[in-house]
């Protein structure tokens, strides 16, 4: 198929799209570089460094059999303190590549959606059928962009599918995690493995879980690619289907933290910090769904392999 990767410079893109050139399709990756790297986009893709939102209407007038959608402002704390960038940055631009697509009847989108679509759940592991109230702006941009998605589905017979990402981590060979910024709990992690963080606080040791600390459900970045392949073969015209990703295992913080003790065999000190605003207590998936309608079955489901992946990818860049 011949493919637009929208935020095919980021982390997951860059992953998605490696993939995507590996079965043998042919990749457009259009991205502004606001957050991603050039350099991280695959060999063997078209690059195009542009505004999703003014280029839309242009790149896909040449045909795309599909559209793989993840640029994204992605930053739950940034998202309270600057909506305006989340409302703009994620809905509006969505909204302009749906119309565009709609205007060249581009028949197919896979979309970036998040388990922040959830919000704090009222049942564990969650499935796709839960409620859904985001805690936090981030969260409530995917959920609209979502609903805009089934409605333009439905009326204009494109074939799509959302995936719920859950804690996505881990590294694909030379493509991994790079924010500049960075937020998220394993890299935080092995940047006081690498020397570059003297320790890694623990956002609270009060919550309703075994030890205390937070509950999260990690899923490969591979695997997570691998589902969008898979979605992207089995949309159906005019029908949207969402799909959660995770591993259905849940792991605290502090076994996270001991899990890249073993793969870095850094002591890797830590200390307990106040609760962070807005993190619910535990966050696992059921992806029964999309086992049972993609045939998704990850491969890299194991913390350590996650985590030693993405340790090998760290000390690779630390190196170049
Ligand atoms: N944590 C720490 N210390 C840190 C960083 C994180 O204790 O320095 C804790 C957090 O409090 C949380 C867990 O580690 O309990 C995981 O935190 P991350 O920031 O790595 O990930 P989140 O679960 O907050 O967020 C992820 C995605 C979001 C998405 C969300 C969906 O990164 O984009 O899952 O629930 F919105």
């Amino acid at each position: 198929m011949k493919l637009l990767v929208t935020g095919g410079a980021g982390y997951v893109g860059s992953v998605c799209a490696a993939r995507l050139v590996e079965a043998g399709h042919e990749v457009v990756v259009v991205d502004d570089l606001s957050t991603g790297h050039a350099d991280a986009v695959p060999d063997g893709c078209k690059f195009v460094e542009a505004d999703i939102a003014a280029a839309a209407g242009e790149l896909l007038a040449e045909p795309f059999d599909g559209v793989l959608h993840f640029a994204a402002k992605s930053l739950v704390g940034e998202s309270m303190q600057d909506p305006q960038k989340y409302w703009q940055g994620n809905v509006v631009t969505s909204l302009r590549l749906l119309d565009a697509m709609r205007e060249h009847g581009t028949p197919r989108l896979v979309f970036s959606s998040t388990a922040a679509t959830y919000g704090e759940p009222d049942v564990t592991p969650i499935t796709e059928d839960a409620a859904t109230r985001p805690t936090n702006t981030y969260g409530a941009t995917k959920l609209a962009i979502d609903h805009a998605i089934t409605s333009y589905a439905t009326a204009h017979g494109i074939a799509a599918a959302s995936l719920r990402y859950f804690n996505v981590a881990g590294a694909h060979g030379a493509f991994g995690e790079r924010h500049t910024v960075e937020t998220h709990l394993i890299p935080i992690v092995l940047q006081v493995a690498l020397g570059q963080r003297e320790q890694v606080q623990i956002f609270g040791e009060d919550w309703p879980t075994a030890d205390g600390t937070c509950i999260r459900d990690y899923v490969h970045v591979t695997d997570l690619a691998d589902a969008h392949l898979l979605a992207l073969e089995n949309t159906v015209a005019g029908q949207h289907r969402i799909y959660n990703l995770g591993n259905g295992t849940g792991f605290t913080v502090k076994q996270v933290i001991d899990a890249c003790r073993r793969v870095t065999g850094h002591p890797i000190p830590a200390e307990v910090a106040p609760r962070r605003a807005g993190d619910p207590a535990t966050l696992v998936a059921s992806s029964q769904r999309a086992r049972d309608e993609l045939g998704w079955q990850p491969q890299r489901a194991d913390l350590e392999v996650i985590v030693r992946d993405a340790w090998e990818f760290t000390q690779q860049r630390r190196g170049s």
